[in-house]
């Protein structure tokens, strides 16, 4: 395997077998992943996670298809693509990273819930902060109480939400109980707005329903804790805390997400990296169904917002999708790091030209790309063709549901 330093990634090999490489201290500035179905762009994912574990990185990564719950289990047989030494490595890997399986609605393996909030008292005393958090509380509610979407009635209820809220966490939060009797007794500020009263009462009695309906809202579980996710447990250089979605129903996910990546903020904003290159790693495979360019989904504000922002924090965000046009170009202009895989579609083929030449590299041939090839676009390095090597862990066909539940109770 090519040399490179602790505090450096390798991606891949170029032609003449040299490492293309990545700083952990530039995967601050993120990465993002272009290519079509089957280009290998989850084994790069994982490569990189490994690759951060070895390095005592930790890492949070959504698995919205079943094959990432894998990240802890051994190759039955040396696959092809390894890098000379990668038996090593794998076992390395294996013996010093923990890798935790949660699985956020399902009770029998290990549940994770969410506040449906973010933490009030950590902003309380920054306007600006303030808002962003009240906004993203907004967005993440607005859908559970029903009020998302555009009429009169909706504008005045979510605007009744929006002043309670603020209240609320002006006066240290709590939890949506709190909240909920709060609505159903509105403080004077909120009553100023007209029909207040009335819609306050609608949106408190919603959220109750939804609670009861829906059992990811304020459900059972531990509660989503990022330091708890990203702190190994002695004895293990790195936890890998794989948040399995087969027990969030699609619709929910981006909701789902969207607390998730709130209570990802506020943690990082209280515990930045500091003298480390980098305090962890977020990944998001399937990128295009959460964020996706061209429509705003629950998730779409807070995904910006850590986009903008992680960095000053030392959080890492990981991005992959099939469809270069289809995820939000707000996310992707904030990600130093491109990688362009084997697109083969007209319109998805000219979406990554595009990108690469608004980088100012020359258009990748995209085409005739195998999996596993893929064009890096590191900042202020031209473009490289980059063959990279196959992941540590066993990257097979996705888990069946009591597969991914043995996995979450077996590993710790
Ligand atoms: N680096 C690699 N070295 C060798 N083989 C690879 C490599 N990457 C991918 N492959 C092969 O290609 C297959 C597909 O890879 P992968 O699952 O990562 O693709 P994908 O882009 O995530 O696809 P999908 O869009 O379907 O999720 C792998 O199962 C493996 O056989
Ligand atoms: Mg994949």
């Amino acid at each position: 395997m090519p040399e490179v330093g602790p505090n450096t990634i390798p991606l891949g090999t170029d032609n003449d077998g040299r490492a293309v490489t990545v700083e952990l201290e530039s995967l601050r500035k993120h990465v993002a992943v272009f290519a079509g179905s089957g280009s290998g762009k989850t084994v790069l994912l994982r490569r990189i996670i490994e690759e951060c574990a070895l390095r005592g990185v930790s890492t949070i990564v959504l698995d919205p298809n079943n094959d990432l719950a894998r990240l802890g289990d051994a190759w039955p047989v040396e696959p092809d693509g390894w890098w000379p030494g990668d038996d090593a490595r794998s076992r390395e890997y294996l013996a010093g990273s923990e890798v935790v399986v949660w699985t956020p609605g399902v009770s029998k393996g290990r549940p994770l819930t969410l506040e449906p909030f973010p933490d009030f008292a950590a902003v309380r005393d920054d306007r600006d902060e303030l808002r962003l958090a009240v906004d993203t509380a907004v967005a993440s509610l607005a859908p559970r109480a029903r009020i998302d979407g555009e009429s009169h009635v909706k504008d005045g209820r979510r605007a009744v939400l929006r002043e309670t809220l603020m209240y609320f966490a002006r006066h240290g939060g709590g939890d949506l109980d709190r909240l909920i009797e709060l609505l159903a007794d509105p403080p004077d500020d909120v009553l100023d707005l007209p029909s207040a009263g009335k819609h306050a009462s609608y949106v408190a009695s919603a959220l109750s329903y939804a609670r009861s309906n829906d059992p990811l809202f304020d459900g059972e579980g531990t509660v989503f804790d990022p330091n708890r996710l990203l702190t190994p447990t002695d004895g293990f250089r790195a936890r890998v805390s794989v948040i399995n979605l087969a027990g969030v129903p699609d619709e929910n996910r981006p909701a789902f997400i969207n607390r998730l990546q709130m209570a990802l903020f506020s943690w990082i904003k209280r515990n930045p990296a500091r003298d480390k290159p980098l305090s962890g790693l977020f990944v998001m495979d399937e990128a295009q169904t959460f964020i996706p360019s061209g429509k705003t989904t629950p998730c779409t504000e807070s995904t910006r917002n850590l986009a903008s922002q992680a960095r000053k924090y030392g959080l890492g965000l990981v991005y992959a999708t099939q469809a270069p046009r289809g995820i939000d170009n707000r996310i992707t202009g904030n990600a130093a790091t491109h990688v362009y895989g084997r697109v083969t579609v007209p319109a998805q083929m000219a979406a990554v030209q595009d990108m690469a030449r608004a980088r100012g590299g020359e258009p990748p041939k995209v085409a005739v790309l195998t999996a596993g090839q893929f064009y890096s676009s590191l900042e202020g390095q031209p473009m490289t063709r980059m063959t990279v090597p196959m992941c540590l862990s066993h990257h097979g066909a996705p888990l069946e549901d009591t597969e991914i539940v043995e996995r979450a109770r077996t590993r710790q």
